[in-house]
């Protein structure tokens, strides 16, 4: 797949990266300096480049978008239109300090990106695992046993690339539903956040979801 990184920071930096390395065809975009898109690219390999975000959303089959939920109107505005794009959400809507959600429950910030840009299909997903255990769950895919890790959306194609992504980078995708389970998929997060720097587990940590039959 072609695939365009909208926020190349601890996310869009870390997947752009495994994207490429797993043979996918990848535009960093978005940071601070052009100097950080173009080391990444380097570091990436030869599937990845640096570009704006016009150039990262043009004929991408998929476009990540990684930002702050504070920059998300900015880097929409600079990717340009969107229409039939999937988009895979990482984001959290979270205030500007990072100390809470500022949605949650009765909506998401993944169901407001989908009202902002109507035409594109949204799909939430890698917004449940710390970027710090991506490297670390790549390495190990070949396992038999691997982390699950949920993502939702209403579209089934765009839900079917973004499994495929994940599946790709050493995780068991599953399939937690519409769109609107991101309302509690984000909250969530700020749990695996909790355990992962704060809690026993280490920022290595991943999480499985088992499924019993009765
Ligand atoms: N990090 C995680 O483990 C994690 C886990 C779950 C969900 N998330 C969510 O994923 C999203 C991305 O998180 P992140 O940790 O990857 O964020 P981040 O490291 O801050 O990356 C954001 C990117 O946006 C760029 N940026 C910020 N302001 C900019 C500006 N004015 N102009 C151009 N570029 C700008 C940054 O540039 P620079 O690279 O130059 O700083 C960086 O590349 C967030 O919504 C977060 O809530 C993150």
């Amino acid at each position: 797949m072609r695939i365009g990184i909208l926020g190349s920071g601890l996310m869009g930096g870390k997947l752009g990266t495994l994207f490429a390395r797993a043979g996918h065809d990848v535009v960093f975009s978005y940071a601070r300096t052009k100097g950080k898109l173009t080391r990444l690219a380097r570091e990436a390999g030869r599937n990845a480049r640096a570009g704006t975000p016009e150039e990262a959303a043009t004929g991408a089959d998929a476009v990540l978008l990684a930002v702050h939920w504070s920059r998300v109107d900015d880097v929409l505005k600079q990717a340009g239109d969107l229409s039939g794009r999937t988009v895979i959400s990482t984001c959290l809507p979270m205030n500007a300090d990072d100390t809470a959600l500022v949605l949650g429950l009765t909506s998401s910030g993944a169901e407001v990106l989908a009202k902002k840009i109507p035409k594109a299909d949204v799909v939430s997903a890698f917004g449940t695992v710390p970027s710090e255990v991506l490297f670390g769950v790549y390495a190990a895919r070949k396992r038999a046993r691997r982390p699950t890790l949920v993502y939702c959306g209403d579209e089934a194609r765009a839900k079917k690339k973004a499994a495929k992504l994940i599946a790709g980078l050493g995780f068991d995708p599953l399939d937690a539903g519409p769109l609107r389970l991101a309302r509690y998929t984000e909250p969530f997060t700020l749990l695996i956040a909790q355990l992962a720097y704060e809690g026993k587990g280490g920022p290595e940590l991943a999480y499985r979801l088992e499924r019993y039959e009765a």
